[in-house]
């Protein structure tokens, strides 16, 4: 039977008392999905073409082309700026997996930069500038939780140097950064719609830029290089079509659009529930049995407040306190576990030393958090946290 209005996964998935995330079903998601079956027209079309519309006026930019997850859309912002064999990537290593992954295809090297502290986990604006060389052509910051990276100095570093800036925006749509929305401050910005993201439809991405010249590189790699769609054809707008480039089948399909508008449309009072349900966890747990929560509160910037992550006290058992969570039924998770150091990239951990990610990685600990969740949920949270560490 099919779950009624807003019940999340606890009706569905008995295991977990409280859920790292979860989304929301309800009677909107599910006629909006049943009219595109119905539609007949399931893969990339008006739907994707309103979603694009709508998400590039939400962020103020002038193109946004809907993609099949966030991985996809770095992978095009790399290609588009240039990025190829023989150039370097400045990368954080406090970071999943993803954008070192893409650098990588691209036939690029990822140099991974450390994070600025333990209060801060996004990368340092400094060890950046140290990472750059002779071959660095771009950074791929990423908005850790949703928390804005320092732009200014990024920016500042970036322009000096000659480098460009792409946004990693997976956990940060609907953040601003000083009256700009985070995603539109680089040359190209990455989302990712995943399914425990702030604006999920299982899976989905999207890319932004302003920049006209790489819009039109994006367009065309991220369908085969074609110069016209199937949608395109169907609608009589044109015969045939010439490949211009050795692109990919990058696009989004219809139904997990007609989700992202919904999605779309919820995001800022959804963002706006994870804002209050973090500071109470701040109440609860910054500053008591030795744990703290990164990213205290800055006016000039408002978090999407994607991840809700707690420090735990140097020397802390992370992984028995995480085991006793569960017992209690609280899933928790790690954010992230450094890239420098899994076996495919060990190799690239000699390039640098990077002492902040390898001192606080060991004691992150992400939180349960999703707009649906209440205050009894994370109350019970605070309380199993009190209690464990
Ligand atoms: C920071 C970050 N970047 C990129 C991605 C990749 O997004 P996707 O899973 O949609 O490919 C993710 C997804 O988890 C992410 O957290």
């Amino acid at each position: 039977m099919a779950p009624s209005s807003t019940e999340g996964a606890r009706s569905r998935e008995q295991a977990w008392i409280v859920p790292l995330s979860d989304v929301q079903v309800d009677g909107e998601i599910e006629q909006a999905v049943l009219g595109v079956v119905r539609s007949g027209w399931w893969s990339m079309g008006p739907r994707v073409a309103e979603l694009e519309s709508e998400f590039a006026s939400f962020c103020g930019v002038k193109h946004a082309f809907a993609v099949a997850n966030g991985t996809a859309a770095l992978h095009l912002a790399l290609l588009a700026i240039g990025c190829g064999p023989g150039d370097e990537v400045l990368v954080p290593s406090l970071n999943f997996v993803a954008a070192a992954n893409t650098i990588g295809h691209t036939g690029a090297t990822p140099v991974f930069c450390d994070i600025t502290n333990e209060n801060d986990l996004n990368i340092s604006p400094r060890d950046l500038e140290l990472a750059i060389g002779p071959a660095t052509r771009a950074v791929v910051v990423m908005h850790y939780g949703g928390h804005p990276c320092r732009m200014d100095e990024i920016l500042e570093v970036a322009e000096r140097r000659g480098i460009s800036v792409i946004e990693d925006a997976a956990h940060a749509p609907g953040a601003m950064w000083r009256g700009r929305m985070c995603g539109t401050i680089g040359r190209v910005g990455c989302f990712s719609f995943f399914s425990n993201k702030n604006l999920p439809t299982g899976e989905g991405g999207m890319i932004v830029t302003d920049e006209d010249e790489l819009a039109e590189k994006i367009r065309l790699l991220r369908s085969h290089g074609m110069t016209t769609l199937t949608w395109d054809r169907h609608r009589g707008h044109a015969h045939t079509y010439d490949v211009v480039a050795q692109g990919f089948n990058y696009r989004l399909d219809e139904i997990r659009a007609a989700i992202g508008l919904i999605q779309l449309r919820r995001l800022e009072e959804q963002n706006a529930r994870r804002a209050r349900l973090v500071a109470f966890y701040r109440a609860a747990l910054d500053g008591a049995n030795g744990m703290s929560m990164p990213f205290a509160p800055e006016p000039a910037t408002t978090p999407a407040h994607h991840l809700a992550v707690v420090v735990l006290a140097e020397g802390c058992p992370r992984d028995e306190i995480r085991t006793a969570l569960a017992a209690r039924g609280v899933q928790t998770s790690l954010h992230y576990p450094p890239i420098h150091l899994f076996s495919a990239y060990r190799e690239l951990a000699t390039q640098r030393r990077l002492p902040h990610t390898e001192a606080v990685a060991w004691r992150l600990v992400t939180l349960p958090l999703y707009p649906h969740m209440t205050e009894g949920d994370a109350s019970t949270v605070a309380s199993a946290m009190l209690a464990v560490t």
